[in-house]
């Protein structure tokens, strides 16, 4: 049997931030305590960003409160700001998750500031988390490519990935925002990632419209990660990541790994429902999506 592979459950978070139908705290809440049922050790909920620029998780506070608290799991948010992170701490958020860009366009685009000043703005958040004790997560996005300034220097990557771990990040999630990357572009970049970071403190977060995530994945684990971040029923996408497609789909991450050998401690079956249910949420606006 091989090590544990540990799969991060994207789907309230980064699968309905892109919906074009805002759906109900109440919906949100029931996808959660399905996917907290599943086995999966860390759930991410909500994000607390600016209810402007995505509205679709406005309400992260009402979810954060109602949720099953399940033993075991841990419910991380996505937070840009320390507003946001006040915010994550009131609503007494397990983990949080800052994210960064290795491309300056994306960064402009999702965050409205450049990569240098969105270090900065994140030290605040690192140091009320260390003060708080609560563990924070990072993201490094468009670690293949943007959809703005095109191909992303491996270099590039590197070095915000190290930035994060200055801040205290425990772990780096690797975004393939666009989801159009190769295993090739994939090794590379993690060729110049891996100079300066374990694998074993690396995520893989790949995002499917070109359909290599899996392929993705499977170089991520000859490379020797062993933590990727995926949704259920591939649902999702960036609002400002025009064009891409979700996370890769759990259930099919899930059924690889098994088949490879390598123990997920999840529950396939209550995966298969959760997803059936997180797409029953979201195919009213599926016809939508851009
Ligand atoms: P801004 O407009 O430049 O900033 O936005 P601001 O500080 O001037 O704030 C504007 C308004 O937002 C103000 O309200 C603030 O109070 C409010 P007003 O005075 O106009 O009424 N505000 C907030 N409200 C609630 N919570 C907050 C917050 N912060 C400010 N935390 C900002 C800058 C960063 C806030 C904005 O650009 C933003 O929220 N961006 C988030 C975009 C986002 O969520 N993108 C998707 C997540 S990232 C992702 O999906 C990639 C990932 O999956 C990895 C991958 O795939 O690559 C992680
Ligand atoms: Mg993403």
């Amino acid at each position: 049997m091989g090590d544990f592979v540990e799969i991060v459950e994207m789907a309230a978070r980064d699968g309905l931030q892109n919906e074009k139908r805002i759906i109900p705290a109440a919906e949100k809440i029931a996808l959660i305590d399905r996917l907290s049922a599943c086995g999966f050790r860390r759930v991410e909920a909500t994000s607390f960003v600016s209810p402007k620029w995505v509205p679709q998780l406005a309400d992260g506070a009402e979810v954060m409160a109602a949720i099953v608290r399940r033993p075991g799991v841990r419910f991380s948010v996505l937070v840009p700001n320390i507003k946001g992170y006040e915010a994550a701490r009131a609503a007494r958020a397990d983990e949080v998750a800052i994210f960064v860009s290795a491309s300056e366009g994306f960064s402009r685009a999702n965050i409205n500031c450049s990569i240098a000043e969105s270090l900065h703005r994140l030290e605040s958040v690192a140091e009320a988390a260390r003060a708080d004790g609560i563990p924070m997560r990072g993201y490094v996005s468009c670690v293949v490519a943007c959809p703005y300034d095109g191909p992303t220097p491996p270099a590039a990557v590197a070095d915000v990935t190290e930035r994060l771990f200055a801040l205290g990040c425990h772990e780096v999630s690797l975004g393939d925002t666009i989801g159009r990357a190769t295993p090739d572009e994939i090794a590379a970049m993690l060729d110049a990632v891996l100079a300066r970071a374990p694998a074993q403190k690396l995520a893989g977060h790949f995002h499917d419209t070109g359909g290599r995530a899996l392929d993705n994945i499977r170089t991520s684990l000859d490379m020797g990660l062993r933590v990727f971040d995926a949704s259920v029923g591939g649902l999702g996408g960036c609002p400002y990541a025009p064009g891409a497609r979700g996370n890769v789909d759990t259930l099919a991450v899930a059924r690889m790994l098994e088949a490879m050998a390598y123990p997920t401690g999840l529950d396939l079956d209550l995966l298969a429902d959760a997803a059936d249910f997180a797409r029953d949420l979201v195919r009213m606006s599926e016809g939508n999506r851009p």
